[in-house]
């Protein structure tokens, strides 16, 4: 029997979306000396911090992504729309399915490496709530749900013998 999906409940969501609203309020004097990420816009950061976490925790990840900074900007921009749809994520459901599809088909994904992914992410949005005092443990559990439910899609949709319409 399929396992029922467990929504965020609107306390999860409020987590989230102050969870978010720290993150992208987050601020930084500029490197010195100066860096690529001085430029990025502050979700981008964020994204790209995390993948510097994965790329330490999984090496053999890394030359998946020949374009790292596009990529932190494709990840920012999902991760916006997800949180802005937190409310109604089965509204995303096709779409994750065929970015799944294209994680099995394209980049060549395994199901084992979400596991990888949702562990960087959630560290890193605890990191980045922690520099701006916004951390709370709560905030793991809230995140975890979302991002099971879109794991659970994407690897349904690496399944999929085609996209679906
Ligand atoms: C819920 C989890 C994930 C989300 C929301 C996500 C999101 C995205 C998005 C939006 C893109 C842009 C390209 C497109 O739209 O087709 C992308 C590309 C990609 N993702 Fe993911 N991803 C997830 C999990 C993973 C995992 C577990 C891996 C494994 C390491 C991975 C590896 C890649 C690779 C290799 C690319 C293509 C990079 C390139 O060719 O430039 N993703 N992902």
């Amino acid at each position: 029997m399929a396992t029922e999906i467990q929504y965020p409940t609107d306390d999860d969501l409020k987590l989230i979306a102050d969870s978010w609203g720290a993150i992208i309020s987050r601020t930084f004097p500029p490197s010195d000396p100066p860096a690529k990420v001085d430029d990025m816009a502050v979700g981008t950061r964020f994204t790209y911090e995390f993948y510097q976490h994965l790329f330490e925790s999984n090496p053999e990840v890394r030359s998946m992504f020949p374009d790292i900074e596009a990529q932190s900007d494709a990840l920012a921009g999902i991760l916006g729309v997800v949180i802005n749809n937190g409310d109604n994520l089965a509204s995303l459901k096709t779409a994750v399915l065929n970015l799944g599809y294209r994680h099995g088909h394209q980049y060549n994904v395994t199901p084992a490496q979400y596991d990888a992914v949702g562990a960087n992410l959630v560290k890193t949005i605890k990191e980045w709530c922690e520099a701006q005092q916004k951390w709370d443990d709560e905030m793991t559990a809230a995140w975890v749900k979302v991002y099971t439910i879109l794991a659970g899609w994407m690897i349904e949709g690496q399944a999929l013998e085609s996209p679906v319409d």
